[in-house]
């Protein structure tokens, strides 16, 4: 007999996280529905988990903000809790589209939330990330650090943020955990599912990868003045097969409450630091390709260094991210040598 406990409710799932957390949520006897509107994402990334985990997946196409859709969802399983990664996430575009962002990360989020209290799901994990912490003042950043942002995508995560934060304090039923993200790379081992920016990426394990493949000339490097080992930024970069493994962690903790967890936010970060050219020379090392790079001023926006303090994971969720710089590196070149067109197969 299923244990209703096991029942989730994906949203994003087709997605470059979602998509390996659906393998992870398989692995680990969970059920879930993925609710997607293929904005950033396409069918062939839920074919190939399908393929990956060897049945077909429970597959919805549809907006966040579609209330009755959403309805029709929740009216027909009955779930434990959601995982909600739906949302954009480019920061640049987020500073030319303010309302655009506004409107999917924070009256998507209301409206999930809105739909989940009627059906009476009081269970949610939610993708923030490591922006919520602005330029960190202390390193790591715990979960206390003071929270600020500087574009709309981060004020989107924010607002999502002290929502659910008052959400939480109005009512003690619900357990509301918003997993903090550091910078999440790499690919699922099998090479068959990875991240596929739609133009030229914004982000550096992509562009990488893609000037290593040949797609791209060469990586600029925003910044070497910095005050870091060799002056270019140092980011917490974690293999996004340990950030999917995270969400288990997180739901298993949360079928183990008996009651409300209120809101309790959540680093998912291995802790240390990596430079730009320290992840550039061990992408070259594990690729064998020559990567060329120039060095040119920094980006906008950007800070020196970021990352975590992972202990509040290990202590509440026994999680700990496992894989090395190398396993990120790897797994991201096996991807990318494989699909240099991403899921754009034809
Ligand atoms: P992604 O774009 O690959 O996945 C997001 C998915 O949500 C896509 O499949 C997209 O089609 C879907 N989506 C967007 N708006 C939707 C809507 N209104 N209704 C239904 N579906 C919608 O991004 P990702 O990298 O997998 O990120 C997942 C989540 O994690 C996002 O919320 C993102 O902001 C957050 N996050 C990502 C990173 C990162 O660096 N990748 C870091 C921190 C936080
Ligand atoms: C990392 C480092 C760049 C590209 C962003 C979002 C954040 C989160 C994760 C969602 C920095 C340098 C980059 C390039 C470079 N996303 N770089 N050349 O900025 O830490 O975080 O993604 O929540 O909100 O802001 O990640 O990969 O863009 O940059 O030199 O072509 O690489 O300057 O030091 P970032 P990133």
């Amino acid at each position: 007999m299923k244990n209703i406990k096991n029942k989730i409710l994906v949203t994003g799932g087709a997605g470059y996280i979602g998509s390996h957390t659906c393998i992870a949520l398989h692995e680990a006897d969970y059920d879930m529905v993925v609710y997607d509107n293929l904005s950033n994402s396409s069918r062939e990334a839920i074919n190939r988990v399908s393929t990956l985990i060897g049945q077909p997946i429970d597959f919805i196409e549809g907006d966040i903000r579609d209330a009755d859709s959403l309805r029709q969802v929740f009216a027909a399983h009955q779930f434990f809790g959601v995982i909600h990664f739906a949302g954009l996430k480019a920061v640049g575009e987020s500073v030319a589209k303010p309302l655009m962002y506004y409107d999917n990360n924070v009256n998507g989020t209301i409206t999930l939330l809105k739909v989940m209290a009627e059906h009476e799901v009081s269970n949610l994990v939610f993708s923030s990330s490591a922006t919520v912490y602005g330029d960190p003042e202390v390193l790591p950043i715990t979960e206390e650090s003071p929270r600020s942002s500087t574009n709309p995508y981060g004020q989107s995560k924010l607002t999502v943020e002290h929502i659910l934060e008052d959400l939480a304090l109005s009512d003690n039923r619900w357990s509301l955990i918003p997993l903090r993200y550091f910078n999440p790379v790499g690919a699922h081992p099998s090479g068959q599912i990875g991240e596929d920016p739609n133009d030229i990426p914004n982000n550096l394990m992509p562009y990488i990868s893609q000037v290593a493949v040949g797609k791209l000339d060469q990586l600029s490097i925003f910044g070497n003045d910095y005050p870091t080992v060799d002056g270019t930024g140092v980011r917490d970069f974690i293999h996004v097969t340990d950030l999917a493994q995270g969400h288990v962690a997180a739901l298993n903790y949360l079928t183990q409450q008996q009651q409300g967890l209120g809101f309790l936010p959540i680093n998912l970060g291995t802790g240390k630091g990596t430079s730009v050219l320290e992840l550039l020379t061990a992408f070259s090392a594990v690729s064998g390709q020559n990567i060329p790079f120039r060095f040119v001023e920094r980006r906008a926006g950007d800070i020196a260094s970021c990352y975590a303090s992972a202990d509040k994971a290990q202590a509440l969720l026994g999680w700990k991210a496992s894989l090395s710089i190398t396993d990120m590196c790897q797994d991201t070149w096996h991807w990318q040598s494989i699909n240099p067109n991403g899921y754009n197969i034809a």
